[in-house]
């Protein structure tokens, strides 16, 4: 079917080709919109632009679907695991059994660190925040292994080494910034149990692995697996298509990701729970901050770009808090605040008005200080979650014919031309 738009403009029309995906979603393809007209399009945070074709996540965000290729997160949730789930994200379908065993094995193989990577950790500084020295520490894994990421396979190796270091590397950050001995990955150790031990144990006190912690992280990575065309995701994208390096366009990714507005919002969000329970648990104010204009104050965790109801995720989230601190007895003032705070807002015009539900970063804070994860080290859980769906969507875009160099158009506002004035012939300030 020839389906297309009409753009009519001081007398002339313009036919535009309609591009319908397969969930009926409807494009305007403007791939030949400056040729045929000198025009541009103005959309700035590209709220109403389409970036791609894309095949690894579905959203909608008026039903609060969520799917990573077509399986629903809430089944993945239940049924798989981060490992399955990293393997479905960039290779577009479930391993077989065999190829679960060899991507886990891989996995574990390259999990190590090079041990000169140690120095630079020592040399940050104490109080440095771990996104930037994540960020930092991927971008120099170009370093340690130069190797060509040309063919399908080197680039398979790269992928697979960086999921296999990145979690090693946050808990080598964890571990250094407190003096600490670095607990070296195991082989013996799934994905998110080897993550755990490197984080907490110590030589005078082995951690003790409990099922629902494990579970809670396992979890918890694959909620925040993939997201579509998202802020990082897009950074990852755009400094990709300069054809730069893996390691280069996931530090980039995971720069934009630590911002409050995005990933960084799991951080800023139990930092207000906080602030609130300081205050005697006075939630009331924020509501009322949040809904005052001239305040610049924003409900950390809620609103979404795309959901305009709640956020799938934060549903599975919500019930993770409940059922594992139920399970390690432990009473979390802040939950009941996060709660009060969901409910009141639930039930005011303002928050239903802007579509403003919680999204994942609300109730996820509470889960990562049920498992002992420090506060400033939340964005950085959120960031090895992403890692999968940001690899998937690079090598996407890679294997894209029409992915071109990023380059987006701008309307000028600026002074029309104007001629350089010597010194002399200035105004005097
Ligand atoms: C993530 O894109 C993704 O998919 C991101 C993510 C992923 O998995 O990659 O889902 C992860 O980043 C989740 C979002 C985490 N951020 C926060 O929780 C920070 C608080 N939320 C907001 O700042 C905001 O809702 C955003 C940034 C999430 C969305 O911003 P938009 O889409 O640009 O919406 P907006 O800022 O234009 O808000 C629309 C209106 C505004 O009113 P007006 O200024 O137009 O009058 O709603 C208001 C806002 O003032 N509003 C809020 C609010 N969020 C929006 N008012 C109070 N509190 C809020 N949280």
């Amino acid at each position: 079917m020839d389906d297309h738009v009409t753009l009519t403009y001081q007398g002339k029309s313009y036919r535009l080709p309609v591009i319908v995906g397969t969930e009926n979603e409807r494009g305007i393809d403007i791939l030949r919109l400056r040729t045929d007209t000198g025009f541009i399009t103005l959309d700035p945070g590209f709220a109403n632009t389409g970036a791609c074709l894309s095949s690894i996540t579905y959203m909608d965000g008026e039903k609060g679907i969520l799917r990573y290729r077509g399986i629903p997160v809430e089944e993945l949730a239940e049924n798989s695991t981060f490992k399955e789930t990293a393997y479905l994200l960039i290779n577009g379908r479930l391993p077989s059994e065999d190829e679960l065993r060899r991507f886990s094995i891989m996995l574990n193989d390259h999990s190590l660190v090079h041990e000169d990577m140690k120095t630079f950790y020592q040399n940050f500084p104490r109080a440095s925040h771990p996104m930037g020295i994540l960020s930092s520490m991927v971008n120099a894994l170009r370093s340690f292994y130069p190797e060509l990421q040309a063919t399908e396979e080197e680039i398979n190796f790269t992928v697979t080494r960086l999921l296999a270091k990145v979690r090693t590397m946050a808990a080598m950050s964890y571990k250094i910034s407190r003096g600490h001995t670095v607990v070296y990955p195991r082989p013996d150790l799934a994905y998110s149990e080897n993550f755990l031990n490197m984080m907490f144990n110590t030589p005078v006190k082995p951690y003790e692995f409990v099922r629902e912690v494990v579970r809670a992280l396992e979890v918890f990575w694959i909620l925040h697996a993939d997201h579509e065309q998202n802020c990082s995701t897009t950074a990852v994208r755009v400094v990709g298509s300069g054809r730069v390096n893996l390691y280069a366009a996931i530090s980039a990714g995971m720069s934009a990701l630590w911002g409050p507005l995005h990933g960084g919002a799991n951080q800023a969000v139990i930092e207000m729970l906080s602030e609130i329970h300081r205050m005697d648990g006075d939630y009331r104010k924020a509501i009322e901050r949040a809904k005052d204009k001239a305040d610049p104050f924003r409900l950390m965790g809620f609103g979404h770009r795309v959901y305009k109801t709640y956020d799938p995720r934060a549903k599975i989230m919500k019930r993770m808090c409940d059922d594992l601190l139920k399970k390690l007895q432990i009473n979390d003032p802040l939950l009941d605040i996060a709660k009060a705070l969901e409910e009141t807002a639930m039930n005011d015009a303002f928050f239903r008005e802007n579509n403003l539900y919680p999204n994942v970063d609300f109730y996820s804070g509470i889960v990562l200080r049920a498992i002992g994860i420090p506060t400033n080290m939340f964005t950085v859980m959120f960031a090895i979650g992403r890692l999968p769906g940001w690899i998937a969507q690079w090598k996407e875009s890679m294997d894209d014919p029409q992915w071109r160099i990023s380059r987006p158009r701008q309307i000028y506002i600026g002074p029309t031309e104007t001629h350089y004035v010597p010194m002399a012939e200035r105004p005097r300030s």
